[in-house]
């Protein structure tokens, strides 16, 4: 038996990356999934968003788990359409325990270069809609009355100023803020919220390339190449192990444990998944 059998699991963002793989290790943990993407590009991410294919790739992933899944393509942006998923997720797999708001868009370059239009749609994502997602699916948990485990994905960027970041990084801090409160909030229906604070990991949104994970990121248009730009903001980017780089089923592996009951007692906490980005 699984460390999740019998329990249901919401994935968004799950048509690749490290969506794909908390929903293809959740449900080797016996867990059903519900799950969305948008599957579509944004004018302030400058990498290729997923396809529907890799969404339904996804979907056949986790059913060669031998689990079920309800997935669509949709912008968390809609709350509308996140609760008509949720409503007919838990209608169909009968019931909801896990919640993993794992979505997010990245923008990269100097705050005083961002465009408001650039601006206003990395916190639309990153923030309110995760708060979208939060809000359509709380009310479920509480009238389910058994408790549930709530995992939001921020970022190292979610507890550092790290630079070329400046709307990612406001909306992760948010994320860690937004986390803490519920898991005030909620602590007393036995929802435990938690945040994940991945470091960097070989998916698109850091410049590597989807499935063959080929090539080494360059995320930042060659600005941090630049000697002198190294010299002073390089340090922020050094890890405390030898590692640069995770795998998404890396952060997968802490996702799992926050979805279990073995972190029955966590909550309120920011978990770095980071190779020791943080330690300062
Ligand atoms: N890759 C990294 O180095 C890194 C580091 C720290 C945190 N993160 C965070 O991890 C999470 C997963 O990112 P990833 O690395 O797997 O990148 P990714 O681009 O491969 O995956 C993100 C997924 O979210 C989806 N998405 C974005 N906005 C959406 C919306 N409005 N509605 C529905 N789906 C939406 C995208 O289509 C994509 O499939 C993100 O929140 C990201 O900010 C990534």
């Amino acid at each position: 038996m699984g460390r999740l059998s019998g329990k249901v699991a919401l994935v968004t963002g799950a048509a690749r990356g490290q969506g794909r793989a908390h929903a293809v290790r959740l449900a080797s943990e016996g867990a059903d999934i519900i799950a969305f993407d948008i599957c579509e590009g944004f004018a302030s991410a400058n990498y290729d968003p997923p396809t529907l294919a890799d969404l339904e790739e996804t979907a056949r992933l986790v059913e060669q788990e031998g689990r079920a899944i309800v997935w669509r393509k949709l912008d968390a942006r809609d709350y509308q359409a996140v609760k008509a998923l949720v409503d007919d997720g838990v209608r169909e797999l009968g019931r909801l325990d896990v919640v993993v708001a794992n979505h997010g868009i990245c923008h990269y370059g100097y705050a005083w270069e961002v465009t408001e239009e650039e601006w206003d749609e990395v916190i639309s994502v990153n923030l309110t809609s995760v708060w979208k997602v939060l809000k359509a699916i709380a009310p479920v948990l509480i009238k389910q009355g058994d408790g549930g485990s709530i995992i939001v994905t921020s970022s190292v960027a979610g507890v550092r100023g790290q630079p070329f970041l400046a709307p990612y990084v406001c909306s992760k801090h948010a994320l860690v803020g937004l986390t803490k409160t519920l898991a005030n909030e909620l602590g007393q229906h036995r929802v435990r919220v938690n945040t994940i604070l991945p470091g960097a990991v070989m998916t698109p949104m850091a410049g590597f390339e989807w499935n063959g994970q080929k090539g080494e990121a360059n995320p930042f248009g060659g600005e941090l190449e630049k000697p002198e730009v190294a010299a002073t903001l390089g340090p922020i980017f050094m890890n405390a192990l030898p590692d640069k780089w995770m795998a998404p089923e890396d952060v997968a592996n802490a996702v799992a444990f926050l979805a279990s009951d073995e972190s029955r007692f966590i909550t309120g906490t920011e978990i770095a998944v980071d190779a020791g980005s943080t330690v300062r």
